[in-house]
């Protein structure tokens, strides 16, 4: 039994493309088409209806106006969810994606990639045709989504992409708020905050030969409106995780001082007594507090919890050891293990625990 595949196409004003579009696609079998035009005034629609395969692996999706690429996805993936298609795949209608790539992002999904990515930024993938100001206006804003956002891919506003339905079925895609161009950086922060595995595989962007991008000023806009909305959501998860951080280290230096320099407790003893009420304090403030809008069950949170900060103890006593037995004084070599165990734990509690 072979699986389905969709591709999502969304056009604005694409009719002089659309079908040989259509054509290159459904060269590959088992993949159905979806186009999701905004009333395209150029009668894009028209030319979709008329395609041999329409209404048997090529649809249409029709908007009442011209709603913005963002838009255009969520209802293409909505549509999709509701049918059993394996894979989703997006893809712009004006051959800067070409099909003949297909096949090689489907094999990084069969291979056990959740996301694959056509990416113009990995060794031996580049850009054809765009202006110098183009191309540095692009890396501008891929630099700055990526280290606002704390982003690993490299192409982040690739809009070449497969994804595996079982992940961005988990995914909040239909509740994004970016209308345009912008919906594609934020879906990659999405995907990114819920695990995704991510492979870019190189491919060649060529800018279009016919008709024009619709990339405005107005969408301009709104991509810098979301960097600093998603940066801002971001940081104050950040600030308020070493906030709280700092109270716990308080805690656990404070305990170990106590334990250790007044009650006589032995380096390693007094260490692990101070980091288990540091872990208690740090949980029920992370739960109810820095990520109660990401809470899973209690229970199953806590137990996570344990498990990372007993991972994060054993780094930190080794931490300690090491910086003692190197000649620090005791606390200097605790303050140094608090600090890279605050970053081991935020990164795995962000991720695992609490499923941000
Ligand atoms: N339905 C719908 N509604 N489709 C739209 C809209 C809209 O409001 N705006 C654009 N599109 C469609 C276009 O018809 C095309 O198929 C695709 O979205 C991409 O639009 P282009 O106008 O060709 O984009 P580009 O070449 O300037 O942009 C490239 O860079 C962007 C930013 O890096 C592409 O690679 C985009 O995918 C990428 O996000
Ligand atoms: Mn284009």
């Amino acid at each position: 039994m072979s699986s389905l595949h969709l591709v999502l196409v969304p056009t604005y004003n694409e009719r002089e493309n659309i079908q040989a579009l259509l054509d290159a696609i459904c060269v590959h079998p088992d993949v159905h088409v979806l186009v999701i035009d905004d009333a395209s005034p150029d009668g894009t629609a028209n030319e979709v209806t008329t395609h041999p395969f329409f209404e048997d692996r090529v649809f249409l999706l029709s908007r009442e106006g011209k709603q913005g690429l963002g838009a255009a996805y969520r209802a293409g993936f909505a549509w999709g969810f509701e049918r059993p298609y394996e894979t989703l795949t997006q893809m712009d209608a004006d051959f800067s994606h070409h099909p003949e790539d297909l096949p090689r992002l489907l094999a990084e999904i069969e291979g056990g990639a959740d996301v694959a990515i056509g990416s113009r930024r990995v060794h031996g993938g580049q850009i054809v045709g765009w202006s110098l100001w183009r191309q540095f206006s692009s890396a501008a804003a891929m630099t700055a989504s990526r280290v606002l956002l704390g982003l690993k891919t490299k192409d982040v506003t690739a809009g070449f992409r497969t994804w595996r339905r079982g992940f961005i079925e988990r995914l909040p895609v239909l509740s994004l708020k970016s209308n345009g161009y912008a919906f594609q950086e934020e879906m990659m922060l999405t995907a990114e905050q819920h695990g995704a595995a991510v492979r870019e595989v190189p491919v060649t962007f060529r800018d279009r030969e016919r008709g024009a991008s619709k990339l405005g000023l107005h969408e301009i806009q709104e991509f810098f409106y979301t960097l600093g909305r998603l940066t801002l959501i971001r940081r104050k998860r950040f600030a308020m995780y070493a906030v709280i951080g700092a109270m716990g280290s308080v805690v656990d230096l404070g305990g170990f001082v106590f334990f250790h320099h007044h009650f006589g407790m032995g380096v390693l003893e007094a260490n692990i007594l101070a980091t288990s009420i540091a872990v208690l304090h740090n949980f029920l403030w992370h739960n109810f507090v820095t990520f109660k809008k990401h809470r899973k069950r209690t229970q199953v949170a806590f137990v996570e919890f344990i498990a990372v900060s007993l991972v994060g103890m054993i780094l930190n006593s080794l931490v300690v050891l090491a910086g003692v037995s190197v000649g620090l004084w005791p606390v200097v070599a605790k303050i140094l293990a608090i600090g890279c165990v605050t970053v081991w734990n935020y990164l795995l509690n962000s991720r695992v625990t609490f499923k941000v």
